[in-house]
């Protein structure tokens, strides 16, 4: 048992069918949320899962759970998992690897024949990323008790399409209860998505906590009007007044460094035609901070600093924190099983903070919860140019599957 190791060959050969679907032109993925590309994705993997004679079951947020039984099939599953959609410009590892490595454990269990006392079921959790469907991580977060179902299911796109009707349309709008299964144990294998691991030459990061995130929606409304015939000192220029909360948004980052992160990522700009002066402006906000206190005080600086913008612009304002993520501390059991397995396979590590939200945020409310990571190439995610060694994503996967065995055995 003591040497036995996940097939490094076939987990990056399945990553990168994964990867065809949505494949992009740079090398990347797209696979938005409850696309026809997504229903491919999670047709393949259950696919995959029945093959390796997995039963599979779909909740009413599309989770999807494949497990394989255990000797004692009335214990509570470990599980593991992540997420299969991506971001528009997205890679082939971002949370794909986590639902694969899950997989990976499971083949690799039959490969060699063995039982575990506890079931074990490798997971896919539905609109992670919150790009299409925001807020992320919607649907571990319904599983976890953090919102209701109707709340998951009406969250909608910018077209106005909900959850709820795009699960039904791909087949994914499962019978299962959401939530109220136990879990013995979860486990998430996920790339870094920063630098710190390659920088330090660390093959595994054993993660400790979660940063935590607050998201906001602001539409500042002013006047449309002629771009030539109107003076300049009677305007009321929405897009001004959007330009200076993102100068805003990013000095709060600066000015809470060494960990604050500040983005406006997402923007529309209405009418959007050249010679009219803006009307209306919507845009978003994403603030990360691993302590609470200080993202509270992030919050205030943006509250108060976009007030005093849109008044001084004679500007309208509606501004809606959309979303709050706390701060989270993953299970020390849980953390402890990974450090023991990735010191008992010899590879290097350091402790870590996510960075980035993951399902295992929400899950860790619910179940004894932690994290593996590997690094990336230059710590880059959330990109098309996203990579990740062949070597290094079975060593996750390694230090994956016997952390799963320990738990589903003792
Ligand atoms: C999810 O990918 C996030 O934004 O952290
Ligand atoms: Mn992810
Ligand atoms: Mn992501």
């Amino acid at each position: 048992m003591q040497d036995i190791r996940t097939n490094q060959q076939r987990l990056w050969d399945s990553l990168m069918e994964m990867g065809e679907i949505g494949g992009t032109e740079k090398g990347g993925c797209c696979r938005l949320a409850l696309t026809d590309l997504d229903k491919q994705g999670r047709d393949l993997f259950v696919r995959w899962c029945e093959e390796a004679g997995c039963t599979i079951t779909v909740d009413r947020m599309g989770n999807i759970f494949a497990r394989r039984a255990g000797q004692d099939d009335s214990l509570p599953p470990v599980v593991m998992g992540s997420h299969l959609d991506t971001q528009p410009t997205g890679g082939k590892f971002d949370g794909v690897y986590g639902v694969l490595a899950g997989l990976e454990v499971i083949r690799t269990l039959n490969d060699h024949g063995i039982e575990t006392r506890a079931p074990i079921e490798a997971s896919v959790w539905t609109n992670e990323e919150g790009s299409r469907f925001p807020p992320a991580m919607v649907s571990s977060g319904v599983f976890a008790g953090a919102f209701d179902l109707e709340y998951g299911l009406s969250r909608a796109d910018l077209d106005g399409k909900t959850m709820g009707e795009e699960l039904a349309r791909i087949g994914y709008a499962g019978s299962a209860e959401v939530g109220g299964r136990p879990f013995k144990a979860f486990f998430e294998a996920h790339i870094e998505q920063g630098p710190i691991l390659e920088a330090e030459g660390k093959r595994i990061g054993v993660v400790t906590d979660a940063q935590g995130q607050r998201w906001y929606e602001i539409t500042l409304t002013g006047q449309e009007s002629h771009a030539g015939p109107t003076p300049m000192p009677t305007r009321r220029d929405a897009l001004v007044g959007a330009a200076r909360i993102v100068d805003l948004v990013n000095r709060i980052g600066m000015e809470h460094q060494p960990n604050a992160c500040a983005t406006v990522g997402l923007m529309q700009v209405f009418p959007n035609s050249r010679n009219v002066i803006p009307g209306q402006v919507f845009f978003t906000v994403d603030f990360r901070h691993p302590d609470a206190e200080v993202l509270a005080r992030m919050d205030q600086a943006l509250q108060e600093g976009a007030r005093r913008i849109v008044e001084d612009q004679r500007l309208e304002m509606d501004f809606e924190q959309i979303w709050y993520s706390p701060p989270v501390p993953f299970d020390r059991d849980c953390v402890a099983s990974v450090r023991q397995a990735t010191e008992s396979l010899g590879l290097s590590h350091r402790e870590m903070v996510s960075g980035a939200g993951h399902d295992a945020c929400y899950i860790s409310r619910v179940a004894p919860t932690s994290m593996i990571f590997v690094p990336c190439e230059d710590g880059i995610s959330h990109n098309e140019a996203e990579r990740a060694a062949p070597a290094d994503l079975a060593a996750g996967c390694d230090v994956l599957f016997k952390a799963v065995l320990e738990r589903a055995n003792d």
